[in-house]
């Protein structure tokens, strides 16, 4: 069920020219800044509703298109939730959707921040192109060093450890829609993959995005997505080489982490595994949230450098394995990088 709904009719006299409902199901942050944009969203529907601002020189096709790019822009900025399959041209989307509004909007650095997942590089990029149109943002990538966004540098740095341990057999633990999926099924020194989360509409997704219904037999042969927690032990992923817990082990409620240890590193026991998560230490420096908070709604707590590598140290220890650390993205001296990577390897015993 969604949280809100909003039904708006855009009518003349006796015709009505649209109906739209919108819902969305995100959960506001009590007195965080979601609730502001939730705010600044309704806010713009009821803009269109309002009749006297309809017949004030705004035909009403340009005013519900105007409606439509508030909604557009600050729908999935709702809960700060935007941060995965975000296209490469999102600067540009969001200086396109922006267009006549976003430049002079209150509150437009919180919403380009949220919008472009408070890459610093990106925002700057949104904010010279909306204070300047004819800026189009046309750029000879010869000129121009590109740094890749973290969320290619994370699924980089996770690729690059599964080759550092030859893995040919992997299971992604948590994949989701299939970040990782995709990188694994393009590269074919991985000949088993299976993909599990406990989410089926993931699964769904992530079956979609891999187009593995029109895919041949022998892409389709190479893996397997299945609807399965990580909090419990399940044979279908025993005996890999590899397991990657991408951004996961946040979405674990803190109690029930020890049910995961068990179930990967006890029961599965793959030769390696990959756990990336976020730096509580690096949240400091993102300048939209506030003091002691996490970084998505879902995440249940965000490991500093210290209490991760305290975790894994522990989880290797108890179960015959050695751990390795790496850093992922952008390193401050003092707070380090925003994504931590622990590289487990099996013990011969
Ligand atoms: C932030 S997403 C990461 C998705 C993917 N690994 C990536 O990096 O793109 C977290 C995923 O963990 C899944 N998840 C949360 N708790 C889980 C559990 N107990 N077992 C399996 N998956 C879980 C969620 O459904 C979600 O797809």
């Amino acid at each position: 069920m969604p949280d809100h709904s909003v039904i708006v009719e855009v009518k003349t006299s006796e015709l009505t020219v649209a109906r739209l409902q919108i819902e969305t199901n995100v959960s506001l942050r009590p007195g965080g800044t979601a609730a502001n944009l939730g705010d600044l969203v309704f806010e713009s529907v009821r803009q269109i509703d309002a009749g006297p601002r309809l017949s004030s020189g705004y035909g009403i096709p340009d005013r519900l298109a105007d409606a439509l790019h508030h909604q557009y822009v600050l729908l999935p900025v709702l809960d700060d939730a935007k941060h995965y399959w975000v296209s490469d041209d999102e600067v540009g989307k969001l200086v396109r959707a922006g267009e006549g509004w976003l430049a002079e909007h209150p509150q437009r650095q919180l919403i380009t921040s949220q919008s472009l997942r408070h890459e610093k590089r990106n925002i700057a990029d949104a904010a010279a192109r909306l204070a300047s149109p004819e800026a189009d943002g046309t750029i000879d990538d010869d000129d121009v060093p590109v740094a890749p966004r973290l969320v290619d540098r994370r699924a980089d740095a996770v690729m690059q450890a599964l080759h550092d341990v030859r893995a040919h057999s992997v299971a992604d633990l948590g994949c989701g829609e299939g970040a990782l999926l995709t990188r694994l099924l393009a590269d074919r020194t991985f000949t088993e993959i299976v993909g599990t989360d406990v989410s089926a509409r993931s699964l769904a997704t992530a079956e979609r995005r891999l187009d593995l219904r029109r895919a041949p037999d022998r892409v389709r042969d190479r893996i397997r997505l299945l609807q399965s927690s990580v909090t419990y032990e399940d044979d279908r992923i025993a005996g890999m080489d590899a397991a990657v817990l991408m951004e996961v082990i946040e979405h674990i409620d803190l109690e029930r982490l020890a049910a995961a240890e068990h179930a990967v590193w006890g029961s599965a026991r793959p030769g390696a595994v990959v756990v990336t998560t976020p730096n509580a230490d690096y949240n400091a420096l993102f300048p939209t949230l506030p003091a002691g908070h996490v970084r998505h709604a879902d995440h249940r707590f965000e490991f500093t450098r210290a209490e991760f590598e305290e975790w894994a140290t522990r989880v290797a220890a108890t179960h015959g394995y050695s751990v390795t650390f790496r850093r992922v993205g952008e390193m401050d001296p003092s707070l380090g990088s925003p994504t931590q990577l622990a590289l487990f390897v099996r013990e011969a015993r």
